[in-house]
């Protein structure tokens, strides 16, 4: 296992080649279509300049936001997209001199798109039935009627990508292509459950997150995705505890026997969750422990009298290479998604091969 380095702060560990792994994975998937690499949210809390920089061959990069664009813009020429648009006259000036591209999902942002006649191009979002943004499919075709050729692209998103049976999946089908067919513009439509489980339903253009970053969006560890993230923290003391005596705030845990207890230099404060179920395991000497009594804001304990007597400054892996983040996420009652990109300012990132 890596160490944590010369600090005492966790680290997540990424790995650049883990990254490209998973990437070229949804190019095979998808080799009929181009692939946008989503890098919202600080990359899923890979950091997002550094992601761009090293999946340099993505045929279009994707954000949320507008602040997001233009910081992927320091670091690429390539396109970039704003997935929630612009929602005021100040964004659409901040898209047309950092050269973004608005996917326009409601009314008011196609009239805003139109007042600012320099942009040069958009694409569309078409609400197939997720219900969160986007046109109604009469609203696309007056869009399209009024925007012409700025139009580049039409936009849908699932609802239940990673559920291939739900039959909402048929319907949000039939209602793009029909789209696609009265436009003639080209299509995306597929996340990362999208590009994995509807392969007749890729498009011209998908649009891979989690899956770049090895996690799955059904929360089932996938064997061929490749862990990109490592996230570790040091031991930062040890101590030994008799039968009886409770750990941490509210006194929720004592051993049934002896115990060696370390604390690990990580907490809720660092985006590691505060609600997780007795016998969460990390990973130390290559073993699994669990964390034991409340995790804290700084640190959590762990109960290390199973293994070897570790020392002080000695990384403990809270999910990665040696335990699946969807494994973690599922214990916690969540997904892969939230916990990496939850990690907080105060994990450094280290970038490995
Ligand atoms: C519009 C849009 N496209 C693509 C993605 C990528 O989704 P995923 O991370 O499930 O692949 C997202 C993520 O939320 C999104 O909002």
């Amino acid at each position: 296992m890596t160490t944590t380095g010369m600090n005492n702060d966790p680290v997540a560990l990424i790995s650049r080649s883990a990254l490209r792994q998973n990437f070229s994975l949804a190019r095979r998937l998808a080799p009929d279509a181009r692939v946008v690499a989503v890098v919202k949210a600080n990359g899923y809390g890979h950091g997002m300049a550094e992601v761009v920089r090293i999946l340099h061959d993505a045929d279009a990069y994707a954000v949320a936001r507008v602040s997001e664009g233009i910081e992927v813009r320091q670091v690429t020429r390539s396109q970039v997209l704003i997935l929630q648009g612009m929602i005021n006259q100040q964004e659409a000036d901040l898209c047309l001199a950092h050269q973004l591209t608005p996917v326009l999902g409601s009314p008011e942002q196609v009239e805003r798109f139109l007042q600012t006649a320099a942009l040069p191009q958009c694409w569309l979002k078409v609400d197939t039935g997720m219900h969160r943004f986007g046109l109604s499919p009469a609203q696309v075709l007056e869009a399209t009627a009024k925007l012409g050729s700025r139009v580049r692209c039409l936009v849908t998103h699932y609802a239940n990508s990673e559920n291939q049976s739900h039959e909402l999946n048929r319907e949000q089908f039939s209602r793009f292509d029909e789209l696609l067919q009265q436009t003639g513009l080209p299509g995306s439509m597929a996340n990362s459950g999208g590009v994995l489980f509807h392969p007749h339903a890729h498009y011209q253009w998908v649009r891979p997150g989690i899956m770049v970053y090895g996690s799955s969006p059904t929360g089932v560890t996938l064997p061929q995705l490749t862990a990109t993230m490592t996230l570790q923290a040091p031991i930062v003391s040890l101590r030994h505890i008799e039968a009886g005596e409770a750990v941490g705030y509210g006194s929720s845990w004592s051993p049934a026997g002896p115990a060696r207890i370390a604390v690990v230099g990580i907490g809720y404060a660092d985006g590691y969750p505060r609600e997780v179920p007795p016998d969460m395991p990390v990973v130390v000497q290559g073993q699994r422990v669990p964390i034991v009594g409340r995790v804290s804001m700084d640190s959590l304990m762990i109960d290390v009298t199973s293994i070897r007597e570790p020392m002080v400054g000695e990384p403990v892996e809270l999910w990665g290479e040696q335990l699946p983040v969807d494994e973690v996420a599922m214990l916690a009652g969540t997904l892969g998604y939230v916990l990496m990109s939850r990690l907080t300012p105060r994990v450094r990132r280290e970038y490995t091969e």
